[in-house]
């Protein structure tokens, strides 16, 4: 595996990659790498011939209050798993690099509606973090297929509007998340949880199935508006009374990210839910 901290030097590569006719993979990370990252590495491998993973803290996408100076930096460990995994190249940029005007004068890309509900109200201003770096690290790395975790299932959802909206040449894969033996979803954030948050964890992912084989099973015809609004209560309670404090958890419909109705087949339903100071999130979604 190569590591490349510059964009020229990234240039270099895949414009030597292209000429062979490679295909590009793209893993774009913020590092402190787990098996769930492994999969979109071997995901993107599958793909394509020649894959680039990024690891780039970015703190356009962390609100004033959250974890961006805590946030886990695990470099060493992080080329381990790439160089085991297979992957060829590590892209390594700095911040003056990415946001070459400086933060605060830096172009944005917005994608309006979609980062409106869920994780964009409580983290205001994430998601413009999120599609501008995305942005940007497409345009440098020019990859013919990216690929992303549905364990963010709304970043996903914003990703793929804001390439079909720019008409970006890209194709972008989600991977279905990865989880721990007892459920819980795979994240870097696992890892400041204690052992009592952590064991109490995997009760999101239970909630979460709970609603689904509920929503499956348990109406006699279709569930209604407020059939989802009862299931979403009833969640809350139970999150709330295992230690949790809920920020949301939400019945939508999959392809919108609004609030489901009874027309709806494909559901996905979102929840995010604090222990202690350790924001989760999940989703489980499922055809009616
Ligand atoms: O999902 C992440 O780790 C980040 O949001 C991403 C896509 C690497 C952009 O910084």
């Amino acid at each position: 595996m190569i590591t490349i901290q510059r964009e020229k030097e990234l240039r270099a590569t895949i414009r030597q990659q292209k000429s062979q006719g490679k295909r590009i993979g793209f893993v774009p990370t913020m590092g402190n790498l787990h098996d769930g990252h492994i999969a979109l590495v071997n995901r993107a491998l599958h793909l394509c011939d020649y894959v680039v993973t990024s690891v780039y803290v970015n703190p356009l996408q962390f609100g004033a209050n959250e974890d961006l100076e805590k946030y886990p930096r695990t470099l060493v460990a992080d080329k381990e798993k790439l160089v085991q995994a297979g992957n060829h190249a590590l892209f390594l940029p700095q911040t003056s690099q990415i946001y070459t005007g400086g933060l605060e004068e830096h172009t944005k890309v917005v994608v309006p509606n979609l980062t409106e509900d869920h994780c964009g109200a409580s983290r205001p201003g994430h998601f413009d973090g999120v599609t501008t770096v995305v942005s940007i690290l497409f345009n440098m790395v020019q990859p013919d297929v990216a690929v992303f975790g549905q364990k963010d299932f709304q970043q996903l959802a914003v990703i793929r509007k804001m390439v079909q909206d720019l008409h970006m040449p890209v194709t972008v894969e989600g991977h279905p998340t990865i989880r721990e033996d007892d459920g819980l979803a795979m994240s870097s954030r696992n890892g400041y949880l204690d052992a009592n948050q952590r064991k109490t964890a995997t009760i999101l992912y239970q909630t979460l199935q709970q609603t689904t084989d509920k929503l499956k099973n348990s109406f006699s015809s279709k569930p209604v508006n407020d059939d989802f609004a009862l299931l979403e209560t009833e969640a809350r309670a139970k999150l709330t009374e295992a230690g949790f404090r809920p920020d949301y958890y939400n019945i939508v419909a999959s392809d919108t990210l609004r609030p489901a109705t009874a027309d709806d087949k494909e559901i996905t339903v979102l929840a995010a839910a604090y222990l202690g100071n350790t924001r989760l999130i999940d989703n489980i979604s499922i055809t009616l």
